[in-house]
This record gives structure tokens, sequence and C-alpha cells, in this order.
């Protein structure tokens, strides 16, 4: 019995999965569908919202991806919120073509409920007056401070909600039964940079911390329960709130999402009188990271060259500068390694710790933070790191020293791949060249002064997909960091090679 139960449960996900992951058609308001014939695709739903900002009706269409209906069967991005936006996501062709009616506001009850005492004295007329229109100023200050989370860095939000009058606060957090009811997602509207603070801020608190997965110099990782649906918390010690607040804001960067960076869900700062604590809620991938997953399974050369292309792909987008008012800044990462990439169910890579990360900007070609000397890992640390002549006022070579890490994880990742019956043990890369945890000067001379990689043995010859991995690695190791190969051009190769190899991705 127990046996044949397995499959056909497997058999009835397969089933649904595949159903679900025909490509859609939706109508689309966004200006990138312009050129589309204001329409997109996408193997997720359609979403059309209507809110109200600032009195005028806002009607917006878009294509939702399905990596973005979490968590399941209560999507983020599926819900409206009472009294100013309205949310229907639907799964059929040009299904959100409808027109949704604007919400009601329903404030009456919040007005009248903390003011108005009544009192006997003759200023009555005189408050009423006063503390009318106050709190209509109150609400629209509220609508602006959704508007303006569309261009606001996180900083900025954070001190605005801040030194916010606390009167106004019941208004936007009714009780407990409405707070959940808030919940929705303003970057569906077209940011992409996540979802409102105070959103965050609730969905945050009512988590419920189940086990702790993880330390780091920065903190702790937990596992936590939302709604029925996992979520990873990093907690950050007190100390350490610098790195809280540079890696939420980062995440928070407009266009960020991808399927192959790890999917932000909130920042909250709980001060709880005597000590702060400082939590990043993100998707949670049961894998864990590449460097546990690779420690404790070898590959087939399928999985390879997915866990290749999706950290690939996820380093592209990154990189990748978008133009426009809805666009993204190039961003390198600067501590890329195994233990910083995530592995999920697909066996597909999700990019996590951004927090060294920095932002270009083009428009003045200059970094977003004074970048530090050497920060990172030093093992991966690139040959023009660690003898310090990277030009630190430009910004590519932050990207090639990007490179050079992905280049070492091709080499853990490679190490592991299962052919015709082979596959190494699972090693850090420079593992037989330095000792665990070594110095920058050990780093240096192996990796400046000798000019020493890890090594690419010449049975990968014989495979074709070791043979393009040992090639690409060559070509990430450079010394000189502006011959190397750049993300997009990785990603074009290994796309190549799938077709080759007749994988699916
Ligand atoms: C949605 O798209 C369809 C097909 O392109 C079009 O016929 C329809 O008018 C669109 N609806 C709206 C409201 O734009």
């Amino acid at each position: 019995m127990a046996n044949w139960r397995i499959p056909l449960a497997a058999v009835v996900v397969q089933a649904v999965l595949s159903r679900t992951s025909q490509a859609l058609w939706c109508n689309c308001t966004t200006a990138q569908c312009e050129k589309t014939g204001s329409q997109c695709e996408t193997d997720g739903a359609c979403m059309a919202s209507t809110s109200l900002i600032d009195g005028q009706e806002q009607h917006i269409r878009v294509c939702i991806t399905r990596d973005k209906l979490v968590p399941p069967g209560q999507p983020f991005y599926c819900r409206g919120a009472e009294g100013f936006l309205n949310i229907h996501c639907c799964y059929t062709d040009y299904c959100n073509s409808i027109d949704l009616k604007v919400p009601s506001v329903t404030t009456s009850s919040g007005l009248g409920g903390g003011y108005g005492p009544g009192g006997t004295w003759g200023l009555v007329e005189l408050v009423a007056v006063i503390v009318g229109p106050l709190f209509l100023l109150c609400l629209l200050l509220l609508v602006g401070v959704f508007l303006y989370q569309y261009h606001q860095r996180a900083y900025n939000h954070r001190q605005r909600l801040e030194v916010e009058d606390p009167s106004c606060d019941h208004i936007y957090l009714p009780k407990d039964r409405t707070l959940q009811d808030l919940i929705y997602d303003l970057s569906t509207s077209g940011s992409g940079s996540g979802l409102p603070l105070f959103v965050q801020r609730t969905v945050a608190r009512t988590i419920v911390l189940q086990e702790i997965i993880g330390k780091g110099r920065f903190g702790e990782v937990w596992r936590g329960r939302w709604r029925g649906g996992d979520v990873a918390v990093k907690i950050f010690s007190s100390r350490e709130e610098r790195s809280w607040f540079r890696e939420a804001e980062i995440y928070q960067t407009i266009m960020l999402r991808h399927e192959n960076i790890l999917g932000f869900i909130a920042a909250d700062n709980k001060d709880n009188g005597t000590w702060t604590q400082l939590w990043l809620v993100s998707d949670y991938h049961e894998h864990g990271s590449l460097f546990d997953y690779l420690n404790h399974y070898s590959v087939t050369t399928e999985g390879m060259i997915k866990l290749a292309l999706s950290a690939a792909s996820g380093l592209a987008h990154l990189h990748m500068e978008i133009l426009g008012t809805q666009g993204k800044p190039g961003i390198a990462h600067r501590d890329l390694k195994s233990k910083n990439i995530l592995v999920k169910k697909n066996c597909n890579c999700a990019i996590a710790d951004l927090g060294l990360a920095v932002r270009h900007d083009s428009a003045t070609d200059t970094i977003d933070i004074a970048p530090n000397q050497r920060v990172g890992t030093k093992r991966y640390m690139a040959p023009e790191v660690l003898d310090e002549t990277i030009n630190m006022r430009h910004f590519e070579s932050f990207k090639c020293a990007d490179i050079y890490a992905l280049g070492l994880v091709y080499w853990e990742i490679a190490r592991r791949c299962n052919s015709g019956g082979i596959h190494e043990d699972y090693q850090l890369p420079y593992y037989d060249l330095v000792p665990s945890d070594p110095s920058i000067e050990e780093m240096r001379k192996v990796v400046c002064d000798q000019k020493l990689r890890p090594n690419i043995p010449n049975w990968w010859r014989s495979y074709e997909a070791l043979r393009v991995m040992g090639k690409i690695m060559r070509e990430c190791w450079y010394a000189n960091g502006a011959a190397r190969l750049t993300a997009l051009r990785i990603k074009k190769t290994l796309s190549q090679l799938t077709i080759q190899e007749d994988i699916k991705v």
C-alpha cells in the first residue's frame, strides 16, 4: 500500500504543476509593455488592481510570475487593503481586463474613536474645526507615504515612519484583526522594490520562529512560520545595525526581484526598550546553501549546468543596469561564495547575503557608499583586491571581482559533477594551497605572486559539459579583471550548453 502512494502523490503534484506552468497572456499597463501591445506573458497569474491615490483612481494591470506567488495560497501580491486597494488575481488569458471598483474608505470609526471626548469647554467647535482637516491631512500624508515608497530607499521611509505622529497609527493599523487585511504589495504596481514598510513590520511581527538554521558573523538565521508557510529570518545583533540596514536597503532596490536572487520579504527593527532586535525576513529554501548542498550531494551533469546557469542569471541581473524610471542600478555583490548562494527546490540557485553590495549611479558615475578597502571573504578575493590594485572609483572593477569569485564557485560545483561514474569530494577553492581561514597575505602569495589557481583536471576535457565549465573558469580567473568574462556572456554560453545537452531549464 504505502509503496505506491508516494509515486501517485508525485503524479498529482506533477499534474498541478504542469497545469499552472502554462504560459498565460495578460493585459499590462506598465511602460515596458508598450512595445508588446500592452500585454505580457507569464507563467503565474494576471493581476488587476485599482487604488485610490490622492483621490484619483488608478487602474493597474500586470503579469505576476509564478515564483512571486508566495506564500502559496495567499500570495502577498494578490491581497488588497481595505479602503485603499482592490486587487484581483486570475489565471486565464486576459482575465485582468476587468475594471475593478475602488474600495470604499471606511475611516469614520477610526476618526471618531480616539478623539472627541465631548468636553464641555467652549473650544469644542474650534477643536473640531482643527482636528477634522488634520485627520484628512493625516490620511493624505499616508497615501503620500505609499507613493513615496516607489522612489525612496529604505532608510528614508524608515525615518519617515519613525517620526510619524502616533495619532495617525490607528488609521492604518486599526486592530489586530484588520492588520492582516492591510497586507498587499505596492511593488506589483511598478517599482518591484518590495512590500511597504509598515506591512513588512506587520508581517515580521507575526512570524513564529521555529529553529535556528545557521550562525554567522552578523548573528543568527532562523526558520520561521508565517501563515502556514516557511520563511527565513536573519537576526542581527544590535551592534550590527549598519549591516542590517545596508542589506535591507540593497534588497529593496527597485526592480531587484529575480528568481535567482533571494526573495526579500521584510525588514523590521523591534525596540523593546533595552535592546533592539533587527530582522531580515526572506524566502526559505530547505536545501540551504550551495556549500551545504555540495557537501552532501554530488550532482549530475544536468544539475551542474542548472546550478551554474542559474547562478550566472542571478549575477547577471544583479550586475545589469536597467535604464528608465522603473530601472535598476548596476549592483556588485562583493562577497560571492558558495556559502552565500542558496539552492532552491528546483535545483536553481538564489544569490543571497547582499550586505556588502555596492550600487552604481551611472548618471554621476559614482558608487552609493564609500567602498572600504578589502571586504568579503579572503579565500574568494580577486587578485586585484588582494594586492589592492583594484580601481575603487570604477564600478566595473567590482563586477570583475565578482566574476572571479563566480569562477571559484563553478570549480566547487564541477568537482561534484558525476561524469562517467567519477566525481571528486567537496573542497573549498585553494584547499590544497592555503590553510583554513587563510590570511590576506597567504592568499596574496598564492593568487598574485605564484599566480596559482584551482586545478582543472585533464579528464574534464573528455566530457563536453565539464570542458565548457573548465574553459569558463579559466576565463573568470584572469589576473587582469577587464579580460574576464561578463556574467551575461557566461549565461549565454551555458544556455547554449543546455541546448546541446538537451536539458530543460
Ligand atoms: C486586454 O487585452 C485584450 C487583447 O489584447 C484587448 O482586446 C482588451 O481591450 C484589453 N482590455 C483592456 C481593458 O485594456
